[in-house]
């Protein structure tokens, strides 16, 4: 799979979900952060495969994806204008994905770059059936539905962006801080929900010997165990929504 995750706006969750939503489903996928020379954060967890390569160069990340076959291209906010700009020179390029993943976040701002986003891939010629609008930190606490949350993108996909890209069924990634404190752990999501250190027990043998250090880091590790196993059970359902077949296989393997 080939898969570029792209948005006009920052802040949306494109590193965030590259990593723990798609790179970490497919061990041995490459990413390329596309970004000014260190301003990624992608690079942090240990597992992956991470190269950075600033738009300018987009000739070499063009050559990446068409010589990898499981390539995630993350496109930072810094480059999004020049990425987009050398993806209609290079005409073919967008056609090289299987996939572009748009993810949108409730703020005003970040739904309507969303929308503009899909309109610029829609004008590039893109099948609508490739784009797929995903819509991120739903607060889980929320009393309103999807539709209301997020009632720009929505609507649009009812309407003017009918065609340009999937937005139903809803796929839909909780707010959950886990994400945020996984970043110091340089884990991912999977790998601190699939962690099967027994942290009573940890914190059982740090009591006894009077170690407060050691008490403290169990109790943090066994909440944020628990919130990553909650991230984990909704990223899995939302990567079964994405990739079907794959979910298929997975499933006939654990069978
Ligand atoms: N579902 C989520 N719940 C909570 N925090 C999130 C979620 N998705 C992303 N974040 C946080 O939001 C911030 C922006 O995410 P990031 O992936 O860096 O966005 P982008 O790459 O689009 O600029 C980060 O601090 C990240 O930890
Ligand atoms: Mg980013």
């Amino acid at each position: 799979m080939k898969i570029c995750v792209l948005n006009l706006s920052g802040n949306v969750g494109k590193s965030t979900l590259a990593v723990h939503l798609l790179a970490a489903f497919a061990p041995g996928s490459k990413i390329i952060s596309v970004e000014s020379i260190n301003a990624s954060n992608v690079n942090d967890v240990e597992a992956l495969d991470v190269e950075e390569l600033s738009a300018s160069r987009f000739k070499e990340i063009f050559r990446e994806i068409m010589f990898n076959d499981e390539v995630i291209v993350d496109v930072g906010a810094s480059n999004v204008a020049a990425f987009m700009t050398e993806m209609t020179r290079f005409k073919s390029a967008v056609g090289e994905f299987d996939l572009v993943l748009v993810p949108t976040v409730p703020a005003d701002k970040q739904q309507r770059d969303t929308i503009a986003t899909i309109d610029w891939l829609h004008k590039l010629g893109i099948d609508g059936k490739k784009v797929r609008v995903l819509f991120n930190q739903y607060a889980t606490a929320s009393l309103e539905p999807v539709e209301l949350v997020y009632a720009q993108v929505a609507g649009y996909g009812a309407t003017d962006g009918k065609g340009k890209a999937v937005f139903e069924p809803f796929a839909v990634v909780m707010l959950n801080e886990v994400y945020e404190l996984a970043k110091s752990s340089k884990k991912t999501i999977m790998e601190l929900a699939q962690d099967s250190t027994d942290w009573k027990a940890a914190r059982g043998d740090a009591k006894r010997a009077g170690d407060l250090v050691a008490m403290e880091r169990a109790m943090a590790a066994q909440m944020t165990h628990d919130l990553a196993a909650t991230a984990h059970e909704n990223l899995s359902q939302v990567h079964g929504m994405l990739f079907p077949a794959a979910a298929a296989s997975a499933k006939a393997r654990r069978a």
